[in-house]
């Protein structure tokens, strides 16, 4: 939010904002606090939904029914305990909660479908759902570092009246914090950042940070989420999904991977020697890694090519990247999109490194 505001602060309240890779929507939560008008894409149905629970002001009236509503739902789960409740259909569950654990969580979850319905149905605004999203993961055995998801070895059983107490002080927390009046007005909505149409709408600035080529998958850190919300029902969605999505690399878009190849688009020569390198390198999958790495980088020249249909004359563009390494070679990702940048006749195209991404001395933001 610190980086976002920073650009932000500079522009008056009348420049609309745009960020075509809105995840959690920092940049449109952000540009709505400042007074402007901002709308961000993803193809995520979590993240989309989730982005515009975050964007919306409440009164405190609301706040107050989503309290009385989680008491409700609170209280119904000891009749629900003795009732057989949907869990989600997660690979290895166990490795998530315990037994036991997992019935609460259940018995909880059906009391704020009746009171407020299923997320996806959006009836509601979905701050109980929020903290419900929460309580899963507090709950779990999952531990979120900085870049990617592990396991404990045990899972702990938690009884009903620590896992109720647990989701009301969650959800304080986060009625606490949507109280707020945004000044301006964001929304998250679908498009594919790789074809962004027409909309009858142009913006002064973008403000975004896309997936970096590090084979992290979005579809897999998320989840949990996707599955108690029930945004994903089986696997094979969550692989279809991620085939859609820059840099994505989880089950079948990995295998997909094999027969790709770039259609007609004349792309820079620092990522074709990038993408040679790593080819011809020794490490396990080099082919197939490399033709992750070209893929990503046509992704994003698609994404670069299509987003002047939303631009205004002279907006100003923002993209937080990050550079990665494979088998030892560089991807220096600032310079493969400002190579594609200039191809595509974008004018001014520099970068600035903000930040190290971990202890390895070669990756940077
Ligand atoms: C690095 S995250 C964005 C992080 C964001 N700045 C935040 O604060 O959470 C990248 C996002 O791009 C989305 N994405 C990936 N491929 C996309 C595509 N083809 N079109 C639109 N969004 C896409 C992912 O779903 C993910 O939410």
């Amino acid at each position: 939010m610190k980086l976002v505001k920073e650009v932000i602060a500079r522009f008056p309240a009348d420049v609309a904002v745009l960020d075509p890779f809105s995840g959690t929507a920092t940049t449109t939560l952000t540009a709505a606090e400042h007074g402007n008008s901002a709308l961000s894409f993803d193809i995520n149905p979590f993240l989309i939904w989730l982005g515009n629970v975050k964007c919306r002001s409440y009164s405190v009236e609301h706040l107050a029914f989503v309290q009385d509503g989680a008491q409700q739902a609170i209280g119904r789960i000891p009749a629900l305990m003795k009732k057989d409740n949907w869990t989600p259909p997660l690979f290895n569950i166990e490795r998530w909660w315990s037994a036991g654990t997992l019935k609460v969580l259940a018995a909880l979850r059906t009391g704020p479908v009746e009171v407020f319905g299923e997320p996806a149905e959006d009836r509601t605004d979905g701050l109980a759902w929020v903290a419900f999203c929460r309580l899963v993961i507090e709950t779990s055995a999952a531990a979120f570092n900085h870049v990617s998801m592990s396991f404990s070895s045990e899972t702990t059983h938690h009884e009903v009246e620590h896992v109720a107490d647990l989701y009301l002080a969650i959800l304080d927390a986060v009625l606490a914090s949507s109280g707020a009046q945004l000044q301006g007005w964001g929304q998250v909505v679908e498009v594919d950042a790789r074809a962004i149409p027409e909309m009858g709408r142009r913006f002064g600035l973008v403000v975004t940070s896309p997936p970096y080529p590090n084979r992290i998958s979005y579809i897999r850190e998320l989840r949990p989420y996707m599955y108690w919300m029930k945004f994903l029902e089986e696997a094979r969605e969550a692989g279809e999904m991620d085939w859609k999505a820059i840099g994505g690399t989880w089950g079948v878009a990995t295998s997909r991977l094999n027969g790709w190849k770039p259609n007609g688009k004349s792309l820079p020569e620092i990522l074709t020697d990038t993408v040679g390198r790593i080819a011809k390198s020794n490490g396990k999958n080099a082919q197939l890694m490399a033709t992750y790495v070209l893929k990503y980088f046509y992704d994003m020249h698609l994404h670069l090519s299509s987003l002047p249909n939303v631009l205004e004359p002279g907006a100003e563009l923002h993209y937080i990247v990050g550079n990665s390494s494979f088998f030892g070679n560089i991807v220096d990702t600032p310079a493969i999109l400002t190579a594609s940048m200039q191809r595509l006749g974008y004018e001014d195209a520099a970068s600035v490194i903000i930040r190290k991404r971990n202890c390895n001395k070669a990756l940077f933001e």
